[in-house]
């Protein structure tokens, strides 16, 4: 390439899509640096793991056939398709990733009081963008419709349906009638590729969009030295290729797992066969899961199942409020028991996502 076409490319482009003001504000950008920066990388991981979820996404959809032949299509793709397999493996890795960093950036972006004022948004876009990657992850679940898919998707809509008045009406609705059948598994398509992404992405957009308007959030602990002490470091390159450094190895982490545990595809959902003892959801469904049959054991009935979903949903409720009862760095009282709230919420999640796996009975598939 003739040494001045680079700079006369570049004019070319600012002209037509006015490049130098984002250019500028990239350049001007700075980001601040102490010791507790390394958690800055985790909203990053996460973004990283979506994109490779959409990308190999998009390439299953090329063989991929929702309805009857659906688990047929997946067993074409994991035996006779090249490469299918590790495309699935890698799909299925970098979306349980993604949750699981999610759920990392969002308790430490938590612990750093980043939902402080003016941060309310980005708080409640990112609860938004958690809950849709669960129902991402439980619509995907069902998709190969396989025994272990059948049945734990039958358990997970069992729960909805315990709602007084609505709840069968939900149900149904999800599932296209009183059982799981090829028109559920084309609902639960239509929703994990357009209607999901239709909401995912914008809010990211929002989400990311909102991180540029407010730069990030400094932890209390910094905010008690005078200015001239505070470190920064310039976001363009500096901490951008620190990111895509930390993407390097993330990427290398998904491909290890995704070679060395393929992700297994079981024997196809048969509805007239006795559902396997130790059906179970997905890990990030377990502590809700074990939520709902702890109050069910303790309370008999209906009542047991009502309070364990009451006293989840007001748990998630109070969650997606924090910014409100902590607004602001000068609340002492209330900020402290913000953050004990925060580690209880931790603490109750752990424990009884342990507790689930631990009762569920040994069989061998
Ligand atoms: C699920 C997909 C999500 C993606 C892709 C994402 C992405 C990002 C990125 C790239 C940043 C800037 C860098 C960083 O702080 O790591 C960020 C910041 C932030 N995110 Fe998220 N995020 C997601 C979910 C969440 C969740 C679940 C929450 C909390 C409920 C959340 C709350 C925040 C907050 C408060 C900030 C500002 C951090 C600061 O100013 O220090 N995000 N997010």
């Amino acid at each position: 390439m003739p040494e001045s076409l680079g700079p006369k490319v570049y004019s070319w482009l600012d002209e037509r899509l006015g490049l130098s003001p984002i250019l500028e504000l990239a350049l001007k950008k700075r980001v601040p640096d102490h010791k507790h920066s390394f958690w800055y990388y985790w909203g990053g991981i996460t973004l990283f793991f979506f994109i490779v979820m959409c990308f190999t996404g998009v390439l299953l959809l090329l063989y991929y056939r929702p309805g009857d032949g659906a688990y047929e299509s997946v067993q074409q793709i994991n035996t006779q398709i090249k490469f299918g397999w590790l495309i699935r493996s890698i799909h299925s890795w970098s979306a349980n990733l993604m949750v699981a960093a999610a759920f990392v950036h969002m308790f430490s972006t938590f612990f750093m009081k980043a939902y402080r004022a003016p941060r309310e948004f980005l708080w409640w876009s990112g609860f938004g963008l958690l809950s849709l990657a669960m129902v991402f992850g439980f619509s995907g679940y069902l998709l190969p419709m396989d025994d272990l898919a059948y049945f734990a998707t039958k358990v997970g809509l069992s729960i909805p349906a315990v709602m007084p008045v609505v709840g069968p009406w939900i149900a149904d609705l999800v599932r296209g009638g009183p059982d799981i059948t090829a028109y559920t598994i084309s609902r639960f398509f239509a929703l994990h590729v357009v209607i999901l992404p239709a909401l995912f992405i914008p809010l990211l957009l929002l989400h990311l969009g909102l991180v540029q308007q407010h730069g990030m959030s400094i932890p209390e602990s910094e905010q008690q030295k005078p200015e001239a002490e505070r470190k920064s470091i310039p976001f363009f390159p500096n901490f951008v290729f620190k990111d895509l450094a930390v993407w390097l190895v993330a990427l290398n982490v998904l491909a290890l797992l995704a070679v060395a545990f393929p992700w297994p595809l079981g024997p196809a959902a048969d509805p007239l066969a006795p559902a396997p003892a130790d059906i179970h959801p997905e890990w990030y469904f377990m502590s809700s899961f074990q939520i709902l049959k702890a109050f069910g054991g303790w309370f008999p009935g209906v009542v047991g199942e009502f309070l364990g979903i009451a006293f989840f949903n007001a748990g998630v409720v109070l969650w997606a409020l924090v910014p409100l009862f902590d607004p602001n760095t000068k609340s002492g009282q209330w900020g402290r028991r913000v953050t004990w709230f925060g580690f209880v919420v931790l603490a109750v999640l752990i424990v009884t996502t342990i507790w689930g796996y631990a009762v569920l009975p040994a069989v061998a598939h």
